[in-house]
This record gives C-alpha cells, structure tokens and sequence, in this order.
C-alpha cells in the first residue's frame, strides 16, 4: 500500500510526510514541481525505500495517470498549491493554472482511476484536499470565528482560486461520487516555512539586521497552528472524517501581526543580541491591498468527530521555530538564491511610510 501526496517538497508537506513516516504509515509518492516553494533537499534524508518523489506537475494529466497506474495510491493527498497571497495579488496567472485548472486536473485522474477500482479497494480510496481559511474572508473584530458553514467569501486571487478548487472537489463527491475530505486550516508555521510568510521572512531580516516590513497598522489578526499540529490533524482526518465533509483546523492562537513580530524580536534579543533591540528593526509599509484583517478558526467539529486538539502552544512553537532556523543556515541558504532576492526588491523595494502616513494608520 502506497499513499501519494500532491506539493509534499514544500513548507507543510514535508512536514506532513516527516510525520506520517514517522508514525509508522505506508510510504509516499511525492509528486512536486519543484517551484521556487518546493525543495527537493527537504525529503533527502527520508528512507529510499518509504519515499519517491516524482517531479511533475498536478496538471499533467499522463504523468498522474502513469503515477496512479504504477503505484495505486488507496489515497491521495492534494496539497499542491500556489500559496503566497502577495504573489497572487501581483500576478495571478499562476494561481488559477496550478490551483484550479490543475486540480481539475488532477480529479480528472482521480475520478477515472477511482472508477476503475475493484470494490474493496474503492472503499477504502479517499482524496484529501488540503485547503485554508482564506475562502471564507475577513471577520471583524467581533465576529464569531468561521465554521465550516460560514459561505465562501474570498478577497485575493489565492483564496478565489482556493475556494474554486474546494468547489470542484465538492462538486467530484456530489457528481461523482468520489470519497473526498476537505480541510480548511488557518496560518500554519514552523520549520521548513518558505521565508517569505510573515514569520521566517521576519526571522531572517531580523538576524541580518533588515528591515521588519509591517503592512498598514500591522493590527490584521491571523489564528497560528504549529504545523506538525496541523500535519496530525490532516493524519486524524484521513483515517477518521466523513466522506465528503469538510473540517476546519485552527490553532485557537489568534495574534495581531505586531504581537507576533515583538515576540520573534524578543526571541532574537535572548538567542542573537545585536546592542539594540530587535523591534527597533520595525518599518510600517503600505499595505496589502483587499489585506483581510482578521481570521479565527471554530474546531469544534474537528474536536468532537475526530477527536483532535493542537498540542503545541503559540510561545513554545515560535520558539522551536526561531530555534530551527538558526540551528539550520544551511537550508536557509539553499532558498535564498536570487530568484528569492529579486522577489524581496520587487515587493519591498518602495520607502516605508513616513510619520504623516503612520499616525494617519492610527486615526
Ligand atoms: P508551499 O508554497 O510551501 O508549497 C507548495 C508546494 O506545491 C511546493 O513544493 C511546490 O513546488 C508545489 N507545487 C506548486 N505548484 C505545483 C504543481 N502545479 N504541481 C505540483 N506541485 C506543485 O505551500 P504550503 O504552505 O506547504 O501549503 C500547502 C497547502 O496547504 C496549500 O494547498 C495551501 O493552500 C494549504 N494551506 C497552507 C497554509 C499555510 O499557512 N501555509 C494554511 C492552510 C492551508
Ligand atoms: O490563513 C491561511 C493562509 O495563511 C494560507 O492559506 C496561505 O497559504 C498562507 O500564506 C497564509 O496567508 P497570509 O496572507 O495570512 O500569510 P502571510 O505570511 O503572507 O501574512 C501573514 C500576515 O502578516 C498577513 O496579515 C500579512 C502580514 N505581513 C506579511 C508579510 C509577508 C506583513 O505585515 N508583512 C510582510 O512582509
């Protein structure tokens, strides 16, 4: 037996396969396309023969095919996504290519390796689709947290091309039949994070004495989980959820961005004293725009069908990550190449805002 996982070279893929190996389970084919988010090096050291990673894309259609003739999967876990909110905002192409058109794709595949099954086999078979928050918006500060029958409301090309996928794969139970799960999960972080999401984009500038690009008033809220929490849960869900059900993962951390960057600046201060604060490092930039400004996750389907709860708590966590960031410089190195660095000119290269501008945040 054999499960394949979809983008598993990137940030929570690794994180999921290191952990499903870990725990005992079948082994992995990867198929990844290796993008400037994935990383090869990330899956090296795991076992030859519990680990095959194919480099493709989920919207080649022979490749997925052959993949599911040669190693019959009983699931699949589809995790390939572009997933950087600024990328898609800048450029949007990419995001409905691998996103939508590829996930159609790739249920294309599914669905007719799905109905070729023998009965045993095709109920045992699931199609996991790991998707995020995002879809359903932005709460105000008094809102209750999202639920999974909170409606689709997406505010960037990401989360539109997000929500389009969780529908088709909707539409594929409905239509189809075929036994899908879905996930919506809030801002993950960890070891392995790709270092333009807020945390380690902040750690490194923070360890080389850049700037702390802060967007707006640096108030927006997101809801952490660690993401080998996030890994377990998707595990949990897999081997428990209800065919053709969706289930939101959340951390039950909600921060403000500003929270979050004193705490790395105050992680930094103890690990790597630089003679001044870190938080001195702290620039106010425009803003991103459509920014949503808060995201808070319900779990409680989660807790009470599956039985699932995070078990790390938001300091330990950002602790372990800084931690593993300056334990790694190595890894850190291999994904700064100058792709990375024209993308840091690119969308940072523009002043800070200046007082005026700042106080007017405030007002
Ligand atoms: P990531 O950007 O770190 O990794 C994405 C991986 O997908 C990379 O390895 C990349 O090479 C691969 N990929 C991209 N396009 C591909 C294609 N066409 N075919 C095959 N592989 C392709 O992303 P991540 O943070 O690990 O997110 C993984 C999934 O989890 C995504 O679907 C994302 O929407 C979802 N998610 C992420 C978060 C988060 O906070 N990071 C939260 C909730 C949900
Ligand atoms: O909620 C789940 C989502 O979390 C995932 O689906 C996305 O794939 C993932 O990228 C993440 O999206 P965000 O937009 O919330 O993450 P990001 O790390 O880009 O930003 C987190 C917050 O920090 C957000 O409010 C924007 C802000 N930010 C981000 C960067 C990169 C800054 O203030 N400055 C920055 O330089």
């Amino acid at each position: 037996m054999t499960i394949m996982v979809t983008g598993g070279a990137g940030f929570i893929g690794t994180n999921l396969i290191i952990t499903w190996l870990a725990q005992g389970g079948e082994p992995v084919v990867t198929l990844d396309k290796l993008t400037y988010a994935g990383n090869s090096l990330n899956l090296n050291l795991l076992p030859k023969d519990r680990h095959t990673l194919i480099v493709g894309d989920i919207g080649d259609r022979e490749l997925v095919r052959k993949i599911l003739t040669d190693y019959k999967p009983r699931a699949i876990l589809n995790l390939a996504a572009e997933t950087h909110v600024d990328r898609s905002i800048d450029g949007p192409g990419t995001f409905i290519e691998t996103n939508v058109v590829g996930t159609f794709n790739l249920l294309e595949e599914v669905r007719r390796h799905y109905g070729a099954l023998e009965i045993n086999d095709a109920e045992n078979f699931r199609f996991l689709h790991v998707s995020t928050d995002e879809v359903y918006g932005s709460l105000g500060p008094q809102d209750p947290p999202f639920t999974e029958k909170t409606a689709f409301a997406p505010n960037s090309p990401y989360s539109a091309s997000k929500a389009a996928s969780d529908h088709l794969v909707r539409a594929y139970h409905i239509s189809y039949g075929l036994p899908t799960l879905t996930t919506n999960c809030s801002n993950n972080y960890g070891p392995y994070q790709f270092p333009e999401k807020l945390i380690p984009l902040m750690i490194l500038n923070g360890l080389t004495e850049k700037p702390l690009p802060v967007y707006g008033d640096g108030q927006q809220i997101r809801d952490w989980l660690f993401v080998t929490d996030h890994a377990r849960a998707i595990i949990e869900v897999l081997n428990k959820g209800r065919v053709g059900e969706t289930y939101n993962i959340g951390g039950g951390a909600e921060k403000s961005n500003l929270e979050v960057i004193r705490s790395i600046c105050t992680l930094l201060d103890q690990r790597k004293p630089i003679g001044r604060p870190h938080a001195d490092l702290i620039e106010h930039i425009r803003d991103r725009p459509g920014h949503d400004r808060r995201y808070a996750i319900d779990s409680t389907k989660l807790s009470s069908e599956i039985g699932f709860n995070p078990q790390m708590d938001f300091e330990t966590g950002l602790s372990t990550t800084v931690n593993w960031y300056l334990d790694n410089p190595s890894w850190v190195e291999s994904v700064q190449s100058g792709a990375y660095r024209q993308w840091l000119d690119h969308h940072y290269g523009k002043a800070p805002l200046n007082g005026q501008e700042i106080d007017s945040l405030k007002s």
